[in-house]
This record gives C-alpha cells, structure tokens and sequence, in this order.
C-alpha cells in the first residue's frame, strides 16, 4: 500500500461537482504532482489531504489509517501556501520555530531545530531579520522551512512559486528538486504551470473538471498524451484529426481533413473507420524548402503563414493549401543565425511516421 491513498474521493459544493470520484496512491519519498488549470479542483484536494476539509464520498489513508477523525493539526502534514503567510511581527527564528512551540517541543530542542531547518533552505545566518526583509524567494524558503522543522511525512504545497518572477522561480525549482532529494519528504505539489509540473515531478495527475485525465511519470505525460485534454494542456501541440483509412502492421493512415493520409505507429486496436487524433509535437517536424519524395515519412508543402522569433528557437506556422495549419519549431543553434525562412517561403514540412502518437475518440 502507498503511504498515502486517495479513494473514491469527491467533494461538492451544492450541486457542483469540484472533486469527482478521485483515486491516487503516493509513496513515500515522492515528488508527486496535481496539475490542471484554474478550477479544476487542485486546491480543493490538497485541503482534504491537509484535513482543513473533509470529502463527501471516499477515504483518505495515510499508512493505511482512514484520517477523516484527524484533524489538521494532528496530520503528521504541513501545507505552504502561494501567500507564504509569514507572521509580519516575527522574525525568521520565530516563525520557523512557531510550529515547534505549538507542538510543546522542549525550549532546549528547539534552537538546534531551526537551526537546522534554515539550514536546510538556505538560510542559515538569516534567523534575525523580519519577513520584510527578505526577497519573495526568501520568505518562500522560511515557509518551506517552517513547515519541514517539525518532520511531517508529507509536505504540501500550493502553487508556492506563483509569486516569483520567472528567473527566481526557475531558481526556486532547482532548490525544490534537491530539497525534496536531501530531507526525503513526500511532496505533493499543486500547479497550473505544465512546465514547472515536468522539471519537478516523479509523477504527474493531470487533472480536468474534477477529475484526473492521466496520470504518469512526466516523460509518457509529453510523449503520450491519453486524451486530448491531456496533449493540449501540456506545451504546444499539433492535433491532426480523421478517421482511419487503413490499418498495416503497427502503421495506422488517418484521412485527416484539409491535410490528406497521415502515417502514424500505433499499437491501438482501433480499427478502420474509427475516429482517432494525432497529437504531434512542434519539435518532432522538420521544415525544409524541399524534402526528398521517396522518403517514407509524411510530407506536405505549404506556405510560412506566421513565425514567431524567441531567441534560442523559432516557430514556424506553416499553411497547408487544404487549410491546415502544421506548428514546426527549429532550433537557431547556428551562430548569428536568426531565422531560416520568411513568411510566404514555400516550404515543406515532414515527420517520421513514429513522431507521433495516436490519440484514440
Ligand atoms: N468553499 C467553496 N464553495 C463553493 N465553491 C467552491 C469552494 N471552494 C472551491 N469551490 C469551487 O470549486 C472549484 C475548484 O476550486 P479549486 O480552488 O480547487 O480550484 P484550483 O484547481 O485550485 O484552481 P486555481 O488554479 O485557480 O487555484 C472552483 O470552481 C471553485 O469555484
Ligand atoms: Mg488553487
């Protein structure tokens, strides 16, 4: 049994459904991750975990114990908030060390304790200073600190770098990562950001509505979306729609419309007629002013519709003369480099037929 199981659990409020019929098992020493967009229920469930909510239908286990006559304060579970929600009045000493006074640690525990939970975000030497003097990142690191002093089995956390600006927060992640990695606490961690979702995870539960879409280790998450949901949600996409025209061996052709036959592998026993999606990343395409034509990949010309310069890459939208639009990503590695077609170059675009991944309707 995982050390914490979520079974069958579902929340209302009136008759709005906001956790719909929930199942998770997290070991013990994960990096385990809610994400989903605004609304679908993330905060939701991390609250019935932490006890400040109780579910309507379904249980939740921590080492096989129902927790639901627990309440928060007695769920070996700390929970740090976007709002870090520092004590203004404290100092970094005094909130860190805050938990342990509730706890009634013996004062003589408790300087060592902090000391070593500052020590543990890096902020050793900082036990001083009042929360409005720190960064954003640094009352971040105090909240994490405060809630690893006193050990819980898990840590929660919601959306806790959303505050900080996109340099910081890529920084905050790197610490996250081997925070998690030195003091082994199980961490589930709830956000919106499927990139932040990727860099930090053992395992991911994409959620929508209420419910999880897919849930699976980051890499399969990226390459093997299960729904449509799931591939539109995480990065930029390509969703190439029909229905199947053929079927030899593992390649499975899609007529897809306003584009023509796509060749895709596929181990889906879906059979000629059915509907399907191929879901294919930006990256997977090549583009090329002329591909051979005896290759076996797929290849369509078309024009360059828009381009999108970012520095390190550039997108190309490429129009199909049936109307589709196909999403290429280049990267500029050569140096001095920016761009290699413009907008209205013919060009043609082109994919192995295992770039990508048949999404079954
Ligand atoms: N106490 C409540 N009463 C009524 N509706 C609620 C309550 N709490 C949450 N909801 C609703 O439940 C749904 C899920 O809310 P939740 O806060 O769990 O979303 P979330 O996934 O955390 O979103 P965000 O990314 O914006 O934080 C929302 O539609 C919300 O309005
Ligand atoms: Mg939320």
């Amino acid at each position: 049994m995982a050390l914490l199981e979520i079974q069958n659990v579902t929340r209302r409020f009136g008759d709005f459904t906001a956790v719909d019929n929930v199942s998770i098992g997290i070991e013990a020493g994960e990096f385990f991750t809610l994400l989903g967009p605004s609304g679908c229920g993330k905060t939701t469930l991390l609250r019935m975990i932490a006890g400040f909510d109780l579910p309507d239908g379904g249980r939740i286990l921590l080492k096989g114990e129902d927790l639901v006559d627990r309440p928060p304060e007695r769920r070996p579970m700390r929970m740090v908030f976007q709002s870090y929600a520092l004590f203004p009045h404290m100092t970094v000493e005094g909130n860190v060390a805050f938990p342990l006074q509730m706890a009634k640690t013996p004062a003589s525990e408790i300087s060592a304790k902090v000391e070593a939970a500052l020590e543990d975000v890096r902020l050793t030497g900082f036990d001083k200073r009042y929360p409005h003097e720190l960064s954003g990142g640094q009352r971040q690191r105090v909240a994490i600190g405060r809630a690893l002093v006193t050990h819980p089995s898990v840590l929660l956390l919601d959306e806790p770098l959303a505050a900080l600006d996109a340099k910081l927060r890529e920084e905050m992640q790197i610490e996250l990562i081997n925070l998690q990695k030195e003091v082994g606490i199980t961490f589930v961690y709830v956000t919106h950001d499927q990139t932040e979702a990727l860099a930090l995870s053992h395992r991911i539960a994409v959620m929508n509505k209420g419910r999880i879409e897919q849930l699976d280790v980051p890499s399969k998450i990226y390459g093997f979306p299960k729904t449509r949901f799931v591939a539109d949600f995480i990065g930029h996409i390509n969703l190439l729609s029909g229905s199947v025209s053929e079927r030899q061996g593992g390649v499975i052709t899609l007529a897809v419309e306003g584009l023509g036959p796509v060749r895709v592998t596929s181990a889906s026993p879906i059979s000629v007629g059915g509907a399907g999606t191929i879901a294919l990343r930006p990256e997977k395409i090549r583009i090329q002013s002329s591909a051979p034509t005896d290759s076996p990949d797929n290849h369509y010309r078309g024009t360059v519709g828009d381009l999108l310069y970012m520095g390190d890459v550039t997108v190309y939208k490429v129009s199909i003369p049936g109307g589709t639009r196909i999403e290429a990503l280049l990267a500029n590695s050569q140096s001095g480099r920016a761009k290699f077609f413009e907008i209205g170059d013919a060009v043609e675009v082109s994919w192995p037929v295992d770039a990508g991944h048949l999404i079954e309707e």
